[in-house]
């Protein structure tokens, strides 16, 4: 499979001018490369207007419709074209209470609508300094799985400690966490690496440990950088 390379927007940019400018950059940057396949994951709003490169979602509501004010649905990510949809950020974790039994809800509402998750895991600083990050990810992975069919799912391993930081996780201890993560899921499932990936870090990734792709925050607002990124794989 081709390896993913996922933009994850977050509350980024703040008008439709500089979503669609930034998206379409990125969509000519892209345009002649077959390796990899390129995902945007912008804010809500911006889904219906983007057109011509794989759409992600940033977060989707449990419940399949409603009563449910703010939310957003999974049919209506459908609807929109969306394929993936991120669930458990770390910042939906800690900003918002998301909890690894949430996790689980929302992947399994996705999966039933038959879009993609790509779950997010990850040890805090604190949690690696006191050596604890292989019971976090196996805590995140039991709850946040709990019979879930995870051929189907995409995880993305990403140290909460290296996200936003502009402090990527070395190489080799990436590829230790995605061999541990391979042995409690299964061989065969797709792991991306996420947390201050930037274009002079994702071969490492990529090609040195072996991840089926990257989730890129900070980087991929800058278009010339992503599509560098994009370019790597
Ligand atoms: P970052 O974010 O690339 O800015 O570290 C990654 C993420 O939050 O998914």
């Amino acid at each position: 499979m081709k390896p993913l390379i996922v933009a994850n927007w977050k509350m980024n940019p703040v008008t439709i001018k500089e979503a669609e400018e930034l998206f379409n950059s990125v969509k000519q940057g892209v345009k002649d490369v077959e390796n990899a396949e390129t995902v945007i994951c912008p804010p809500f709003i911006y889904l219906p207007l983007l057109k011509g490169l794989t759409l992600g979602a940033q977060d989707s509501y449990w419940e399949e419709k409603g009563a449910y004010t703010g939310e957003v649905s999974i049919a209506m990510l459908k609807e929109i074209g969306c394929k993936y949809v991120i669930i458990g950020h770390s910042e939906r974790r800690k900003y918002f209470n998301e909890t690894d039994e949430i996790v689980n809800r929302k992947v399994k509402t996705t999966l039933k609508a038959g879009l993609i998750p790509i779950v997010c895991i990850g040890e805090t600083e604190e949690e690696r300094e006191m050596d604890k990050t292989e019971g976090v990810l196996e805590e995140e992975i039991k709850q946040g799985l709990d019979k879930v069919d995870v051929s189907k799912i995409v995880v993305a391993y990403e140290p909460i400690w290296a996200i936003g930081t502009g402090n990527p996780c070395d190489v080799e201890e990436a590829l230790r966490m995605k061999e541990i993560i391979q042995k409690m899921l299964s061989k065969d499932i797709r792991i991306l690496y996420g947390g201050s990936a930037k274009a002079n870090n994702a071969e490492g990734y990529l090609k040195q440990a072996g991840f089926n792709g990257l989730l890129v925050g900070g980087a991929s607002l800058d278009p010339k950088e992503f599509i560098k990124i994009v370019n790597i794989s």
